[in-house]
Formats: C-alpha cells, sequence, structure tokens
C-alpha cells in the first residue's frame, strides 16, 4: 500500500445522540448563537423584516433564503472583524409566503420577484467577542452587499463572447444577470470567494416545445425540459428564463462564480475555464509549480469529478500587484475528470459494500484532459463547446461516436479506450483538501438509482435500513446513504496520476456494509449523506449531512428513532482515523451545510438550510420554528449560527 501512517489529532467531545428536536443542539460544552437570519439587514437602507409585507426591494437589500457555503475573510488586524460570505441557494416559497400550500403551488408575479431577490450571495460585515469563539453582525463600513439573480456578472474565459452565451439583451456573450443556486465554495489565497451554481436546471422551462435537434440533449443531459416550462415559472416575470423565447440564456449558468468581497463595487466573475456542470462548489489548492488546482463535483446521479488547473502561476503576497495579477488565475487553464480504477477482483465488487479480500476498496487514478494548453480534447468541438456542454465532452472521453451530437445517453456509444473514460460517481458534492497532509477528500452523497452496476469506486447497490414501523431491518436498493473518498496526487498537485481509497461508507454502522476506514464500528456515531466538508487546523475532517432518513439505535437508550442532519467530525490519521462523532444537530427539516471553522479553530459556522421543510409544512402550518420562537404566528428563518465551546478553546479537542 502507497499509504503512509501518519499521524493524527483527537477529538475529545461527547457525541450529540440522534434526536427529531426542532433545535440546533451541540455536543456539551459548547453554545451557539444566531449570527444572520433570512430578512436580516446587509445592505445600508434595508428595511426591518416583516415577514407579511416583504416586497422585492427589501429583500435585495436582506440576508437571503437558504444560507448555503460559508466564507469568512479577515478584516484589519486582530482577527476581531471579518467578512462573512454566504450563499443563497434557492427559496421555499411555501415557507416564505401565506397562502402557497406546497412547494409547486403558484405564486404571484410579486413573489416569484421576492424569491429572485432572495438568491444570490451576502456579504456581511462581523465582529467577534474579544476572548470568545462568539460572533455577531458588525456595523457596516461600506463592504455590506447583496448579490442576487439581477446582479450584473462577467463572463471570463473561452465561452465568454462565443455563440453559446450571446442573448438578445447582451449580443456580446459577455454580462450576465445574477447567479443562481450558488450551493458550496471555497475561499482563494488572494482573498476572493467561489461559488458553485449547482441546480440551474430548475429556473429554465420553455413555453413550446424544442424541435431542434441539436438543442436537446444540451438540455437533457442537464435536466432541463425542452417540453414545459419549470415549476417556479419566472419567465412570467423575466422572459429570458423561458428557453423559447431566450435559448442561450441557460448556458450562461452553470459556472463557478468568482467574487471579490473586499471591493464591493467589483463585478462578480462567471470563470468558465472550469467548465459547466451542476458545480457543488469548488476548492483552491496551489500547487508545487504555483499553478492553481481547483476541485469540483458535479451533484448529479453518475456524474464525474473535475480538476482544473491554471496556467498561471500564484503571486505571493498581498501587495497590489501581486492581487491583480491573483485575480486572474482562474480566467484560463486545463480541465480535467476523473477515472477511479479499482485493483479489488471483480466478483469481490458485488453492491453490499462489504471490504473486499485485498483489504480495501482502493486503486489508482487518472486526470483524463478535457482542455488541455488551450486546445479541445474532444474531436471535431471547440474550447468553447467543452467549456459549455462539458458533462457531453466528459460522455465523449474514449467512445468513438457517430456525427450527429445528440449521443448524451453514456451508455450508447461504443467504447475504443476504456481507460479515457471517466467514472460516473453517486453524486459529487463537496471536496477538500486536508491542509495537514495534502490528501483530498470528496463527498459522494448518496445515489438512490444505483441498484447495479458497482465499481470499486462506488462499490454500494444496497444497504440495510431499520423500519421503525416494522421494528426489523429491511434491504433497500442504491447507496442510500453516501461515502466519503480520499485520494492523494501522485506527481504533485497539479499532476495526472493519484491513488486513492475510500474513507467511509456511510449508514447504520450495524449494517455490515458500512465502514468507517476500518475504526471499531460500535463506537461510531451514524452519518448518512455526507455532503459538504471542512477541515479543522489539525487535520480532522468536518461533514456536514443533508437527507439523512436513517433511523438508528440510541446508544443510550437502546431504542430506534429517526434523526435531523447535522455536523460530523473524524480524524483522518492516526490511532483515531475514522472515529466519526457528532458535533451537532440542526433543527427538524433543516440540513446542514457551509461548515466553516474559523482560522484559530475557535468557532464553527454552519448553514441552518430550510428548518420546516418537511411534508405538508407551511408559512401557515410550520414544522420548525427556529430560531425566532416568534409567540403570533411563528416560522422558520434559514440562519447562519456559530457554535463554540463556552471556556473559549479550540473546537473538537
Ligand atoms: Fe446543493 Fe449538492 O448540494
Ligand atoms: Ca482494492
Ligand atoms: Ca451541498
Ligand atoms: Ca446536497
Amino acid at each position: 500500500t502507497p499509504w503512509a501512517a501518519l499521524p493524527g489529532s483527537d477529538l475529545t467531545f461527547w457525541p450529540v445522540e440522534q434526536n427529531l428536536d426542532d433545535e440546533l443542539v451541540t455536543a456539551h460544552g459548547y453554545q451557539y448563537s444566531v449570527v444572520m437570519r433570512w430578512g436580516d439587514p446587509v445592505e445600508e437602507g434595508a428595511p426591518v423584516f416583516d415577514v407579511d409585507r416583504q416586497t422585492p426591494e427589501a429583500q435585495a437589500k436582506q440576508f437571503g433564503y437558504n444560507c448555503d457555503y460559508i466564507g469568512l475573510l479577515p478584516l484589519g488586524e486582530g482577527e476581531l472583524r471579518a467578512l462573512l460570505v454566504v450563499n443563497h441557494e434557492y427559496t421555499n416559497e411555501q415557507l416564505m409566503f401565506s397562502g402557497v400550500a406546497s412547494e409547486d403551488a403558484p405564486t404571484t408575479p410579486e413573489q416569484k420577484r421576492i424569491a429572485m431577490m432572495a438568491h444570490g450571495i451576502s456579504v456581511v460585515e462581523v465582529e467577534r467577542e474579544p476572548g470568545s469563539g462568539r460572533w455577531r453582525q458588525g456595523t457596516p463600513s461600506g463592504y455590506n452587499r447583496r448579490i442576487t439573480a439581477d446582479t450584473p456578472m462577467e463572463l471570463t474565459g473561452p465561452v465568454a463572447g462565443s455563440e453559446y452565451v450571446r442573448t438578445s439583451a447582451d449580443p456580446e456573450g459577455r454580462t450576465v444577470l445574477g447567479t443562481l443556486n450558488n450551493c458550496a465554495g471555497g475561499m482563494t489565497p488572494w482573498g476572493t470567494t467561489l461559488h458553485g451554481e449547482e441546480n440551474f436546471n430548475q429556473y429554465f422551462g420553455t413555453s413550446a416545445p424544442i424541435v431542434e435537434h441539436r438543442a436537446e440533449p444540451r438540455l437533457a443531459r442537464y435536466g432541463v425540459s425542452a417540453e414545459d416550462r419549470a415549476v417556479r415559472h419566472w419567465e412570467d416575470v423575466d422572459p429570458r428564463f423561458d428557453l423559447a423565447k431566450e435559448p442561450n440564456e441557460v448556458n450562461r449558468f452553470g459556472y463557478v462564480v468568482e467574487l471579490d468581497p473586499y471591493d464591493p463595487t467589483a463585478k462578480p466573475k462567471k470563470r468558465t475555464a472550469m467548465g459547466r456542470f451542476k458545480h457543488e462548489g469548488a476548492n483552491i489548492q496551489i500547487a508545487e509549480d504555483g499553478r492553481v488546482v481547483a476541485y469540483s463535483g458535479d451533484d448529479e446521479r453518475f456524474d464525474y469529478i473535475y480538476k482544473f488547473v491554471s496556467h498561471k502561476r500564484y503571486a505571493p503576497g498581498d501587495d497590489p500587484a501581486s492581487r491583480a495579477h491573483n485575480l486572474t488565475l482562474l480566467e484560463d487553464g486545463d480541465l480535467y475528470v476523473a477515472r477511479f480504477t479499482g485493483d479489488s477482483p471483480a466478483e469481490q465488487i458485488d453492491g453490499s459494500g462489504e471490504v473486499p479480500v485485498d483489504g480495501g476498496f482502493d486503486g489508482t487514478g487518472q486526470w483524463i484532459p478535457l482542455v488541455l494548453d488551450g486546445r479541445s480534447m474532444i474531436p471535431g468541438k471547440s474550447v468553447a463547446w467543452v467549456l459549455t456542454f462539458t458533462r457531453l465532452a466528459a460522455d465523449r472521453l474514449g467512445k468513438r461516436l457517430d456525427e450527429r451530437g445528440n449521443f448524451y445517453d453514456p451508455a450508447a456509444p461504443v467504447v475504443v479506450a476504456p481507460e479515457m473514460v471517466p467514472t460516473r460517481m453517486d453524486r459529487p458534492e463537496d471536496i477538500q483538501v486536508n491542509p495537514v497532509n495534502g490528501r483530498v477528500y470528496a463527498a459522494l452523497t448518496n445515489n438512490s438509482n444505483r441498484t447495479e452496476g458497482p465499481d470499486e469506486a462506488n462499490p454500494r447497490t444496497r444497504s440495510w435500513g431499520f423500519d421503525l414501523e416494522e421494528g426489523t431491518y429491511e434491504e433497500r436498493a442504491g447507496n442510500r446513504n453516501g461515502h466519503v473518498v480520499e485520494w492523494q496526487e501522485t506527481n504533485g498537485a497539479a499532476g495526472t496520476d493519484f491513488y486513492w481509497r475510500i474513507f467511509l461508507l456511510a449508514g447504520d454502522p450495524e449494517d455490515p456494509g458500512t465502514y468507517f476506514a476500518g475504526y471499531d464500528k460500535s463506537q461510531v456515531s451514524a452519518l448518512s449523506c455526507p455532503d459538504n466538508l471542512e477541515f479543522d487546523p489539525a487535520g480532522n475532517l468536518w461533514i456536514s449531512t443533508d437527507g439523512n432518513v436513517l433511523s438508528t439505535r440510541n446508544r443510550l437508550a437502546g431504542t430506534f428513532a429517526g434523526t435531523n442532519d447535522g455536523l460530523f467530525a473524524v480524524p483522518t490519521a492516526g490511532p483515531e482515523r475514522g472515529h466519526v462523532k457528532a458535533f451537532l444537530t440542526v433543527p427538524l427539516g433543516a440540513e446542514c451545510s457551509g461548515p466553516l471553522i474559523s482560522r484559530d479553530a475557535r468557532s464553527v459556522f454552519v448553514s441552518v438550510q430550510h428548518p420546516g421543510e418537511t411534508t405538508g409544512s407551511t408559512r401557515d402550518t410550520p414544522s420548525s420554528t427556529w430560531p425566532d420562537r416568534a409567540p403570533f404566528r411563528p416560522f422558520p428563518r434559514p440562519s447562519v449560527a456559530v457554535v463554540y465551546r463556552t471556556d473559549g478553546g479550540r473546537v473538537g479537542s
């Protein structure tokens, strides 16, 4: 095995037991406070939030809905002030507005405009309580900013100006209004933030069926309907969301957005060189030779993991010239897609998740180029095409294709070079580099459709689940609980080879098909649907979850119960490697996202996204009233919270 044994770091907190409380429950010895809630004032002149008299103009200056990625950039000396940068992924109209009975119920034009303004990004000045890990909104000094579905942004890189992104409002194809469905993200060493545009397909539909034969796979492969209107009906207030009227608008979403929070006047930049897909997020590493490496998952069942390598090199130092140079690093580079090759006998990969006889789910990997040195690696297709229709490009690798251009079904073409075919993964989510040892970790959240065709990197086609009503375990088809894979680049971060192994197979520890890096399974917390990842400075991995449906045995009471999503922490090296412990759980109906640990490790920020998003729950009859607990007509508010030790110490330790 190429894996060196590395020293680890212990996590000393006592895990939170599973629960269905409508509360943010932290490990003993920790407290939380709410930093920003949906509707809190951000920009100057923002009115006080009034949920029953909300307007688009108010929302455009207030904190948006469904907070997700969190970045924290220092402001001034002393680590007492910072810029909090937060994604607002999507909206739950049924929880925002009275009288909207469900997530697909009709909304008024005014409600649609409010929802558009509740998307995007917030930049908020925050300040810290001296001597504590507690943060709160600070007095603004000019940095606070809202980015919405209407904010002008610049397309940069090879797609900018191409035929695929020209529209009637922007015949040059260089200026897009807004960013949508911003999920995870990252901070760059030069002080900007990156924001993935994920499920942008849900905003686009068509008022008339699209018959042009080349258009259909370009839409279908991204989940955009060529037949119907989208559920949100945004085209009622802005025709650019109607493909029949503006066929190229959809090609202007699905990128990584780079934002400079230190310059409130700077136009956000869509970095087309990093490809177009359902970008979960992007995380940066500086390679040994100074090139910038960015990893990004495409969050869809059976989709791919990508790596971008810049052409230019990072200039260390924060003098104006270096920073101006670094602000151009993501404009141009090479784009690769990952192939994971296993080394166990094929019959050992039987979908059960049980460890093969050679001792592990592991093997080698290759980064297969899609764009290299400014050239397209797809015969007959331009660089702009590859970077606009990146999924179609990756599907073509290693295959012989006919000339009609509608082979969006990767099963159809003839495989002529299997070693060039990228690996279809179980919904790649966040990818993070361990700051202590450079190993890379990717969350694969789940794949209910992988009921056959396991491979060594996605080895599960079934799992156990405890049925509360029957009182027994049942076998469930698909990879229901997800997994985490780790890899080590073989020839430096910018190289094309790596070796990999599975770190965790999530689920009920009593399921023999789960795996916690070999750790004693009777000691770990049940974990399901890993989504966002974060590292603390000691190199422990923190995992937030989205969509846990497990019912597991409570270790104290012995009885079985379901649980809310949460944030877990696990050492990645040393004798405690694989010892997963629940650090917090989020309120009812929420997913836990955006975990961020401050550089001094005194604070853990989390986004409590969509509290109260349960079946039948609405603004009029909400299942969650967190965090306000308003006495009259309470309703949930998606919020960023900060968790800190009551004694002011480092979190986790
Ligand atoms: Fe928005 Fe892939 O989570
Ligand atoms: Ca193996
Ligand atoms: Ca996510
Ligand atoms: Ca998710």
